[in-house]
């Protein structure tokens, strides 16, 4: 479900403001140079092995690349995307998933950026949530681009990954809230999903609540600015499960920092691509 039209005029028009005071203007005053060393900065592989009962058998050992918040825009343009995109495809991963955010503001600039993730392949799919960037501008067009490109987009909704046995993948649409996360999580349907994808790290409260043995999510971008000695401290204050692993029982959590960002600063919160191996135990 997609936000009022007034309401996202109203929350772009705020994203396009505070682009131009946090972003344009500083790296303007400094001839570029923000953004300059923004992107100059490697994008790091982050190989985690989780392990849970719930995880089914016939998939211990899938490996899945994790990629996020792109914000394909001023700040992560076409030559940024290709290093993610070629990052991503290296990892040779079972299945991709990329949980929201892909634009920062416009969806005019979906085109480029679809050119791109339509190169993408793995074996059980390429998956694809929204984030609250998607939603500013035109949504419809940025999960219209997915699906052109071969991705699957989920909305809310249960797939097989892989066939009639395949690995139940659930996605759920940009939602602000634990109790609207854990509303959109129940229209998945179809029992107890063995993925979930959502931008929101705060779905994890409903999915353990299920016992879903792996969330991934991103949003926070891992705080972007962090102690070097505890990553978890860090600018958000807003989300508990603001960076990495959490787990609960069987149920395991990966918060990514994200390739990209709204803002050009990254303190000890380097950009990053995740690799995770699920393992039945
Ligand atoms: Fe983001």
């Amino acid at each position: 479900m997609t936000q009022p039209k007034p309401r996202r005029k109203l929350a772009y028009h705020t994203a396009t403001v505070r682009n131009a005071i946090l972003t344009r203007l500083p790296d303007a005053l400094m001839g570029g140079a923000l953004k300059a060393r923004h992107v100059a900065q490697r994008i790091e592989i982050q190989e985690r092995t989780f392990t849970s009962a719930n995880w089914p058998r016939d998939f211990d050992g899938l490996r899945i690349a994790h990629i996020s918040d792109i914000h394909f825009g001023h700040l992560l343009g076409p030559q940024r995307l290709t290093q993610a995109v070629d990052a991503v495809r290296a990892v040779n991963a079972d299945l991709i998933a990329i949980t929201g955010d892909l634009v920062d503001l416009s969806a005019h600039e979906a085109p480029l950026l679809f050119e791109q993730l339509a190169l993408l392949r793995a074996r059980l799919g390429v998956f694809v949530v929204l984030g609250n960037h998607d939603h500013l501008d035109n949504p419809r067009a940025i999960v219209k681009g997915a699906r052109d490109a071969g991705l699957i987009a989920l909305e809310d909704e249960s797939v097989r990954a892989g066939g009639r046995d395949g690995l139940l993948v659930a996605g759920i649409d940009w939602a602000k809230s634990i109790p609207t996360c854990a509303a959109r999580l129940r229209r998945c349907g179809a029992g107890r999903a063995d993925l979930l994808l959502a931008h929101n790290p705060k779905a994890f409260v409903a999915a353990e609540e299920r016992g879903i043995p792996l969330t991934l999510s991103g949003h926070t971008h891992g705080g972007q600015v962090a102690r070097r000695s505890n990553h978890r401290h860090n600018l958000v204050f807003t989300q508990r499960l603001s960076s990495g692993h959490y787990h609960h029982a069987e149920s395991h959590l990966y918060v990514t920092n994200g390739v990209g960002a709204w803002f050009p600063l990254r303190v000890n919160c380097p950009p990053e691509i995740a690799v995770i191996e699920m393992r039945t135990r």
